[in-house]
């Protein structure tokens, strides 16, 4: 049966764009149930219309609190039987009963190279830090934010006349090619989170991940 995705989202959806432009090349053969996002103006809720994706949108601001909101979501995707939840740039915290729902099935991509910076304004703090690479993460989330066991890593280096938003570009176009690999190795039952760590055809991964080498402009 073809592997169900939900993704979740809060803005342009550039990630989604890219999963849904794999599925419709081939490259990822799965099929995107349902978009959702927290924000009914979020850009990425146009491409999914556009690809003739299902959409919803659960405000936040409409529930009293994070477990009742999440609620809403888990019911929202459980009916739709999402195999994985996919977060691409979904800007809300998840408590810990939605994350213990989805365990193993729930991923997400952050644009640094994890443990390094987690949160917010990553390109900038890459910068500052006199950081010599950067990149994304996508990993298996658990309470800890930001936290959870690594699956892969893009890596870029970082330029002597990078700006965030230079580097912000470069990451972009690394996580447009990771994020739908990623997803087909799931689809194909290929990856697995174990007690032991993340598994990928049967062998645990190092604790990084999977490590990616994009073939991307400077
Ligand atoms: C990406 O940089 C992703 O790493 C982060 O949020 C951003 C989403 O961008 N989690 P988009 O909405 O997919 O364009």
């Amino acid at each position: 049966m073809t592997h169900r995705l939900a993704v979740l989202i809060s803005g342009s959806g550039t990630n989604l764009q890219a999963i849904l432009d794999a599925i419709d090349n081939g490259s990822l053969d799965a099929h995107v149930a349902l978009v959702l996002s927290n924000r009914a103006d979020a850009g990425g809720l146009q491409r999914a219309r556009r690809a003739g994706v299902d959409t919803a949108v659960i405000d936040h601001r409409d529930y009293s609190d994070r477990p009742a909101f999440d609620h809403a979501m888990i019911g929202e995707l459980d009916a739709r039987g999402a195999d994985t939840v996919v977060l691409a740039g979904f800007m809300r915290i998840l408590s810990s009963d939605f994350v213990r729902h989805y365990d193993g099935r729930l991923i997400n991509i952050h644009p640094s190279l994890l443990p390094l910076h987690r949160g917010l304004h990553t390109h900038a703090r890459a910068l500052e830090a006199g950081d010599r690479e950067h990149g994304c993460s996508i990993h298996f989330v658990t309470e800890e934010l930001d936290g959870g066991p690594l699956i892969a890593q893009a890596r870029l280096p970082i330029l002597t006349n990078d700006t965030p938003e230079t580097l912000s570009k470069r990451v972009q176009e690394c996580e447009h090619g990771l994020y739908p690999e990623v997803l087909q190795w799931r689809a194909a039952g290929r990856l697995r989170l174990t007690t032991q760590g993340v598994a990928l055809d049967g062998e645990i991964l190092p604790p990084q991940g999977r490590q990616w080498a994009p073939a991307v402009s400077h």
